[in-house]
């Protein structure tokens, strides 16, 4: 019977078989696992590019800027402009993933403005909006990717008749004005609706429409989203703080995923 394998070879053998599921897993978990996108405005704008500059060290290479223009928001928050916008694709070069998040009246007008300044996305707000797959077209002929955001209190019905054109859906976790907001759980509902709608448009061979949050997003709550179904989370003030190092706050944001 020497043909045989030895007890202790079948044992290494199926040890090495679980240890490869076990990777396997691993490695489709964080295929799965939500991205972290800064929203940067906590940050000093004087050390912008540093900060800038720490946060693609720590592993982040999707950029989400938050352009107000002092006339949607309902606080009249100015923030920055295309400017400002050119000088970071400029810094970070053409391989960050750079969206800008219009929070403005005229993104119908304007949004020339924000792809020839380096974004790779534009997402301008339903509400803001009166023809949004006009929009959309605009943008995909200039080669530019096209999202659309909904503010808490807005129902995803004046979406879904686009969602089949949009790279990315939007869902407001804040009232869009500033940063360091408390996060607004009640948007769940609208979130798995849309991840549902996504779902079975990309089981029918349809676009990949990616599904983001914004507001409120910190280590705490970080998992609950992700369990909704969550693509990309935008992180300001739980990233961009004086409590600890962008990568430290990353840090604990992606622990907390893994629990
Ligand atoms: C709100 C902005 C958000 C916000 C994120 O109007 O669109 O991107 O600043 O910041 P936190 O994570 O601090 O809510
Ligand atoms: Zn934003």
């Amino acid at each position: 019977m020497d043909w045989l394998p030895s007890y202790q070879y079948v044992c290494y053998q199926l040890v090495s078989i679980i240890e490869g599921i076990e990777n396997l897993h691993h490695i489709l978990d964080n295929e799965q696992s939500m991205e972290i996108t800064p929203s940067i405005l906590t940050a000093d704008f004087c050390r912008l590019g540093e900060t800038i500059d720490e946060a693609l060290n720590a592993g982040i290479n999707w950029l989400h800027l938050d352009v107000m223009d002092g006339n949607w928001v309902e606080n009249r928050t100015i923030t920055f402009g295309p400017a400002l916008i050119k000088s970071i694709r400029e810094r970070v070069g053409p391989d960050v993933f750079i969206d800008c998040h219009l929070m403005i009246t005229n993104a119908e007008q304007t949004w020339e403005q924000y792809a020839n300044a380096g974004a790779d996305l534009v997402i301008a707000h339903i509400e803001a909006v009166d023809d949004f797959p006009k929009l959309i077209s605009e943008l995909h002929g200039s080669g530019i990717q096209s999202g659309c955001v909904i503010n808490p209190d807005t129902p995803i019905d004046g979406l879904l008749p686009f969602l089949p054109e949009l790279d990315l859906a939007l869902v407001m976790s804040v009232v869009p004005g500033k940063g360091g907001q408390s996060f607004i759980p009640e948007v769940e509902g609208k979130v798995r609706s849309l991840r549902e709608a996504i779902d079975s448009q990309i089981e029918n061979g349809g676009r990949e429409t990616k599904l983001m949050i914004d507001g409120g997003i910190k280590d705490h709550n970080a998992s609950v989203v992700a369990g909704w179904g969550i693509d990309i989370a935008v992180v300001g003030s739980g990233l961009i703080n004086e409590k600890a190092s962008i990568s430290e706050n990353l840090v604990s944001i992606t622990n907390s995923l893994e629990i």
